[in-house]
C-alpha cells in the first residue's frame, strides 16, 4: 500500500495524501468518511423556493444545547406543504453572534416527507447561560436567523429569570399582538399551556378565518398548524428566544380526556384522531426528539432547570385524566354540577399515576429556589353559585377534587422550595392562594398561582358576575376575563415578580400594551401580594 489511500467512485483516479485526507475527513465529521457512490450525490430533490415559510424555533434549552426546529413548506395550506414526497437534507448552523460570523456548531438533519419535512435538532457541546443564533439552508436557501439561550450551569446560581406564559390563541378571534410585546421582555424563554391551535370556530368578531372546516386527519392537522405558524407576531417570538410547551384540549378536540372523546365516538376512532393531532403537534414544535409520539402516546410532560434558581415542572392533565364526571346525559366534556356524588371520587385523576410520582419525585429532588408547576387550568377551587350551595365546572382541577387534595396535601407536607402553579385555559387572568382545603379558612397557603389571559380567545362572562363570586371565593386574589394579553414573570432569588399584560385590541395587529396590575411573592412565604 502506498503513503496515500485510494478514493473509491468518481474519484478513484485521484490519489489523496493521508495526512490530507485525514484534516479534511475531520473538517467534514465522521459521517462524509465513507465516499458516496456516484448515483446518490444527484439524489438530493430539488427543494421549492421559499421552503422556510413557517419559520424557525427553539425550545428545552439545558446548559450544554438546546433544541431546533423548522419545517420546509414552500405551499404551507396544501396536503404535502409543497414539498416532493422525498427526504431532504438540511444544513443547520449555530453561531455567538447575531450576523452568524462565529460559526460554533454545524451538521445536516434530514427533513422527511412521513414527518412532514420537519426539522428537529437538539444541540450539544455550547456554554451555558448565553444567547446563540441559528438558521438552516435547504436548496440554496437560508432560513430567518433565530436567536435562542441555553440553560445556566446546573449548580449556577443564576440570578434572573424572565419568561412569559401564554395560552389559547383562537386565530380568528385576533391578532397574536401579545407576542410582538413579548419582544420587548427581555425574557428568557417563553412557557406555553396550551391551545396553541384551535380545531373549532366560534366567538364573535373574527378577524381572519380558518378557512377549513374542522381538522381531523393528519393532513388536516398539518394545514391548521402551519395556518397559525404563518402569524407573523407568533414566528418571531419563536425567533426570540427557545420555548416550552404543553397542550390542552384544542390541539385536538374540546374538553376530551384521555380516549373520551367530547362526543363519545367510539375510543378506538377517537385515539386514531388523537394520533394525527399529536403528531402534527410534534411535528411543528420545537420538541425534544425523545417526545415523538407512538400513535396516539406522546410523552410531553417535562422539567427544565435554570441553575439552582428555577426549576419549571411542565404537565399534561389531558392525556392521561379521567373522564369529566357527571357529564351530561349522552355526552362527554366538561359540565356545571352542583351535587355530583362522582366528583368526589379518590381514584378520578388529572394527570395519572405515573405523572403523579413523576412531579412529586422531581418536587422532592429540585435542588431550585423557585419550583414552577407549568400547566393547563385554573387549580384554585371556584364556587360558581352565589349563596349556599357550590357549583363547580368540571373540566378544570373542580372537576377533580381529590387529585387536586393530594397534590396540595404534598405540597404542605414535604414543603419544596417556594412552589407556583401556572396556568391558562379559562381566558383570563387569575391570582389565587393554594389551599389543600379551600372551605377551610385555618387550612394553610402552600402555592402561590397565577393564571394568564388568553392571547385572543374570547371570555364568555360578564366581569360583574365574576366579581361577585370573590365573596364566595376568599382565596381568589384576582379574577379578571376582561382583556386578553399574557403574563411576564422575573424571578430572583429573593422573590418572584409577575406583571398581569394585556393588549388594548387584538383587532389592530400593531395595538398597544398595558399593565393591569403586578403581583410579588417572597421567598418562603406563599402568597402573592399586590406589588
Ligand atoms: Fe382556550
Amino acid at each position: 500500500m502506498p503513503s496515500g489511500v485510494t478514493a473509491s467512485g468518481p474519484q478513484a483516479h485521484q490519489r489523496v495524501s493521508r495526512r490530507r485526507f485525514l484534516v479534511s475527513a475531520l473538517a467534514l465529521g465522521a459521517a462524509q468518511l465513507t465516499p458516496l457512490p456516484a448515483g446518490l450525490v444527484s439524489a438530493q430533490p430539488k427543494v421549492p423556493a421559499r421552503p422556510f415559510t413557517l419559520g424557525v424555533a427553539s425550545g428545552y434549552p439545558i446548559p450544554t444545547g438546546v433544541a431546533l426546529w423548522t419545517r420546509l413548506a414552500p405551499a404551507p395550506l396544501v396536503p404535502g406543504g409543497g414539498m416532493p414526497p422525498e427526504v431532504v437534507a438540511v444544513e443547520w448552523e449555530v453561531a455567538t453572534d447575531e450576523r452568524m460570523g462565529q460559526i460554533v456548531q454545524r451538521g445536516t438533519a434530514s427533513a422527511e416527507p412521513s414527518f412532514a419535512h420537519s426539522v428537529h435538532v437538539e444541540v450539544e457541546g455550547l456554554e451555558p447561560g448565553r444567547w446563540y443564533w441559528y438558521r438552516f439552508r435547504a436548496g440554496g436557501e437560508a432560513s430567518a436567523i433565530g436567536r435562542t439561550r441555553t440553560a445556566p450551569a446546573a449548580n449556577g446560581a443564576g440570578d434572573r429569570l424572565r419568561f412569559a406564559l401564554a395560552s389559547c390563541q383562537q386565530y380568528e378571534q385576533g391578532f397574536f399582538t401579545a407576542y410582538r410585546h413579548m419582544l420587548a421582555d427581555d425574557l428568557d424563554v417563553i412557557i406555553h399551556v396550551g391551545d396553541y391551535i384551535y380545531e373549532s370556530s366560534w366567538g364573535r368578531d373574527h378577524v381572519r378565518k380558518h378557512g377549513a372546516p374542522e381538522p381531523h386527519t393528519l393532513d388536516d392537522y398539518r394545514i391548521r398548524h402551519a395556518l397559525y405558524k404563518g402569524d407573523p407576531d407568533l414566528q418571531a417570538a419563536h425567533a426570540a428566544c427557545p420555548w416550552v410547551l404543553t397542550w390542552d384540549d384544542h390541539e385536538v378536540q374540546n374538553d376530551y380526556a384521555n380516549d373520551r372523546s367530547e362526543h363519545l365516538h367510539a375510543p378506538e376512532w377517537f385515539l386514531q384522531r388523537r394520533a394525527a393531532a399529536y403528531k402534527a403537534y410534534y411535528e411543528h414544535m420545537p420538541l425534544r426528539r425523545q417526545m415523538v409520539p407512538f400513535g396516539p402516546y406522546m410523552r410531553i410532560h417535562a422539567r427544565v432547570s435554570f441553575g439552582r434558581l428555577a426549576q419549571i415542572h411542565l404537565l399534561d392533565d389531558r392525556q392521561y385524566r379521567s373522564p369529566q364526571p357527571c357529564a351530561a346525559p349522552g355526552r362527554g366534556g366538561a359540565n356545571v354540577v352542583e351535587d355530583c356524588a362522582e366528583r368526589l371520587d379518590t381514584r378520578l385523576t388529572m394527570l395519572g399515576a405515573d405523572q403523579e410520582s413523576w412531579l412529586q419525585v422531581g418536587l422532592d429532588r429540585s435542588p431550585a429556589r423557585w419550583n414552577v408547576v407549568a400547566q393547563q387550568t385554573l387549580m384554585a377551587q371556584f364556587d360558581r353559585k352565589l349563596g349556599p350551595g357550590q357549583q363547580f365546572w368540571t373540566d378544570g382541577w373542580d372537576g377533580y377534587p381529590a387529585a387536586r387534595r393530594r397534590l396540595l396535601d404534598y405540597l404542605g407536607r414535604r414543603k419544596p422550595a417556594n412552589p407556583v402553579v401556572l396556568g391558562g385555559d379559562v381566558h383570563s387572568f387569575w391570582v389565587t392562594d393554594l389551599k389543600p382545603d379551600f372551605d377551610d379558612p385555618r387550612s394553610p397557603v402552600v402555592a402561590t398561582e397565577f393564571v394568564g389571559t388568553s392571547v385572543t380567545s374570547q371570555f364568555g362572562r360578564r366581569p360583574e358576575d365574576v366579581e361577585a363570586l370573590l365573596t364566595e371565593n376568599p382565596h381568589v386574589k384576582l379574577a379578571n376575563g376582561t382583556r386578553r394579553g399574557y403574563l411576564r414573570v422575573e424571578i430572583t432569588p429573593d422573590r418572584l415578580r409577575a406583571d398581569l399584560r394585556t393588549v388594548r385590541s387584538v383587532a389592530r395587529p400593531r395595538a398597544e400594551a398595558d399593565t393591569l396590575a403586578t403581583f410579588v411573592v417572597e421567598d418562603g412565604r406563599p402568597g402573592a401580594v399586590r406589588g
